[in-house]
């Protein structure tokens, strides 16, 4: 089966085409430069960035996978959870689309997406080692700007979120501490870059809920302690420039933040029996945080699986279209008929 996936979550305008779990082209429009300025993601700007991106982006999609529109068998859509404002634009364009070609749409979760995106082949069904139906139950780790969330996995379609943040999500410390540090934005891979140059240890920075009983996670407490910290720092050393601390200081956020995330994973396999880990989401990016769920992980004859291509980590549509793939598969895809289109509305805080 042919699809065109749709996500317009967030920051990026991006319109993918599946041959079944096969990735025949993955389009991403990046607002970043609009945002940039104003240090995080206005959701009008957005939204004009998406109504002008989306249109270029499905001719470029269909381009590259040297398709027809009415080849297409399906329309997938991320229907949330995301910004309002920037799920109607996708959600729209999904709709004409599949007005005018009669085809069904699949409404899709975006987390379902970060938590499916391993399951992704390139054009030529590689590479192998992607898991598979025998890989389950799995636990999902999703590591994004939204959230952070422990998602117990029975099979496709079959997911009970065990764990979540109660406040700010990891990527969101990223880039409120990006933001603290003048750095710009997205913080999270500046961070990651500045980290690799410096060592942790030296500022006595918490691990968030390393000693809580329970799943959740929670990052604002670090975020905080970074804000009295670099405050600190500035006040007793007031020549001294920021280059002469902020690796160090990267290093250590991020040890905490890896730390944490390693601490919660860990508790949760303690207590739901798996065969593997599934891991999205933009923070996973980061390539401490991988090495260290690699090291830790597959000890305890767990598999670990990421995306096979860096790309699908942070915002895509390539995982929108895995996701509508495995649902129509497995027949539990929120499906709607050209005839009742309407019915579909985006939801802005949809849980997985
Ligand atoms: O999954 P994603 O693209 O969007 C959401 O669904 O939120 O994740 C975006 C988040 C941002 O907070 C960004 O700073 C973070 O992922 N991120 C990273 C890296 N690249 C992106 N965090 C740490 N290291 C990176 N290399
Ligand atoms: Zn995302």
């Amino acid at each position: 089966m042919f699809i065109l996936a749709i996500d317009t979550s967030c920051d990026e305008t991006s319109v993918a085409i599946l041959k079944d779990n096969r990735l025949l082209s993955n389009v991403i429009a990046s607002q970043i430069d609009l945002h940039k300025k104003w240090g995080g993601v206005v959701p009008d700007i957005a939204r004009r960035a998406h109504k002008e991106n989306i249109e270029p982006a499905i001719k470029e999609a269909l381009k590259r996978a040297h398709l027809k529109a009415n080849q297409l068998d399906y329309i997938a859509v991320t229907y949330g959870p995301g910004l309002a404002l920037a799920l109607e634009v996708g959600i729209n364009s999904a709709k004409d689309l599949a007005r005018a070609l009669q085809k069904p749409l699949i409404a899709v979760n975006h987390m379902e997406g970060h938590l499916l995106s391993s399951f992704v082949r390139n054009s030529q069904g590689n590479p192998s080692k992607r898991p598979t139906e025998k890989d389950f139950p799995a636990m999902g780790l999703l590591v994004s700007g939204g959230h952070t969330d422990l998602v117990y996995t029975e099979g496709f379609g079959k997911y009970k979120l065990i764990g979540e943040t109660l406040d700010d999500a990891a990527g969101e410390a990223f880039d409120k501490l990006a933001k603290m540090l003048d750095l710009g934005y997205p913080g999270g891979p500046i961070i990651s870059e500045f980290a690799k140059k410096g060592v942790g240890g030296k500022f006595g920075l918490p691990i968030p809920m390393e000693k809580s009983k329970d799943l959740n996670f929670s990052f604002s407490g670090l975020k905080t302690a970074c804000l009295y910290k670099i405050k600190d720092i500035k006040e007793k050393n007031p020549t001294l420039p920021q280059s002469a601390w902020v690796y160090d200081f990267c290093a250590e956020f991020v040890d905490s933040v890896i730390k944490s995330l390693l601490i919660k994973l860990e508790k949760a396999l303690d207590q739901y029996s798996v065969k593997s880990v599934l891991l999205g989401g933009g923070v996973i990016s980061n390539e401490k945080l991988r090495r260290s769920i690699n090291k830790y992980i597959p000890p305890r004859g767990i598999k670990v699986f990421t995306a096979y291509n860096k790309r699908l980590f942070t915002d895509n549509a390539a995982m929108i279209g895995i996701a509508a793939y495995y649902g129509v598969k497995c027949n539990y895809a929120k499906k709607y008929l050209p005839d009742d289109l309407e019915k579909l509305e985006r939801d802005p805080i949809a849980e997985i």
